[in-house]
């Protein structure tokens, strides 16, 4: 029997490199883009993707993909809740609009994903949701606060999800990738520095040495992060092993921020702020 899976986000990156993974191993992939080009690159990526427009901030077309869904299967596999955006800012400047937009795309937008994904999957013994989460969720970046702030909320819901749902067969899984070598920090970088100019000038000026640093630090990790094969080929283990683990670390800096979440918050905090010190001088 074929195996529909939907995947978020899948016009690059992490979500482009699962599409094309599931695809070559069997899985009929719905493919949420936002542009006809994307449409148009995935058709020609593999026959077994079938994109399909899906903005997650966007009741409409969140209705409409599902309509376009419904014509095709009435169950689904799995949900992969991959779209994302990293904003950044000091908590005591940025503006509220932007913590909306944060939320809105990476919290809110998932949930609304999942629940009307969630009637495709009431019939199985065996379905999966599958966030990508982030070592961020572990929260110990500061200026990126929204970002963190989102990931963490994003697992709280979905374990929420877990315990409260009574379809036996699901199964919620939160993937942690580290760095991982995609265009979201250029694409965060260009955001954020578009926001800056939001800031007033007494938060300009204040945290300035900071933010150079931290746009530098992301333009970096456009390059130097792991692989996106690398998360495809997880999400392909997560999707095809018979009792996956509520939660996947990958990378060795995902790991770093597990153990430091673990540490008491002061002595954390101390460290988080003596690093960032000692790397901006
Ligand atoms: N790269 C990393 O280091 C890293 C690490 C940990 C976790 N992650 C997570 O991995 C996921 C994928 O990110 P990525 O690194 O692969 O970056 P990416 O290449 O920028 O992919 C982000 C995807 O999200 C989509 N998207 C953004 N806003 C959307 C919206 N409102 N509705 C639907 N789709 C939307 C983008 O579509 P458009 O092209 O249309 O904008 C794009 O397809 C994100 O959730 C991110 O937080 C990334």
């Amino acid at each position: 029997m074929e195996k529909y899976v939907l995947i978020t986000g899948a016009s690059s990156g992490l979500g482009k490199a699962a599409a094309l993974k599931l695809a070559e191993k069997g899985f009929k992939v719905f493919a949420g883009v936002r542009k006809q080009e994307d449409k148009e690159n995935l058709e020609q990526l593999h026959s077994n993707i079938i994109p399909i427009f899906l903005d997650v901030t966007n009741d409409e077309s969140i209705n409409y993909a599902f309509e376009k869904i419904k014509e095709i299967t009435d169950s689904l596999y799995a949900l992969i809740n991959n779209a994302g955006v990293a904003l950044a800012g000091p908590v005591e400047y940025i503006p509220v609009g932007i913590l909306k937009k944060q939320f809105d795309i990476n919290v809110f937008g998932a949930v609304h994903v999942a629940q009307k994904a969630l009637p495709f999957m009431k019939n199985s013994d065996d379905c999966r949701i599958i966030n990508i989460s982030s070592m961020a969720s572990y929260g110990i970046f500061p200026f990126i606060s929204p970002y963190c702030v989102s990931k963490r909320a994003l697992d709280m819901f979905f374990n929420s999800l877990l315990v409260e749902c009574k379809m036996k067969g699901l199964k919620i899984i939160s993937i942690k990738p580290g760095v991982v070598a995609t265009p979201i920090w250029n694409k965060s970088v260009d955001e954020s520095v578009k926001n800056l100019e939001l800031l007033c000038n007494e938060g300009k000026q204040k945290y300035a040495k900071e933010f150079d640093f931290l746009i530098q630090n992301a333009r970096k990790n456009t390059t130097k992060g792991i692989d996106p094969q690398k998360i495809a080929d997880l999400i392909y283990h997560v999707l095809t092993v018979k009792n996956p683990k509520l939660s996947y670390n990958i990378g060795k800096d995902s790991c770093f921020a597990k153990f430091m979440s673990y540490l008491p918050q002061n002595l954390c905090n101390f460290l988080v702020k003596t690093g960032l010190r000692k790397r901006i001088n």
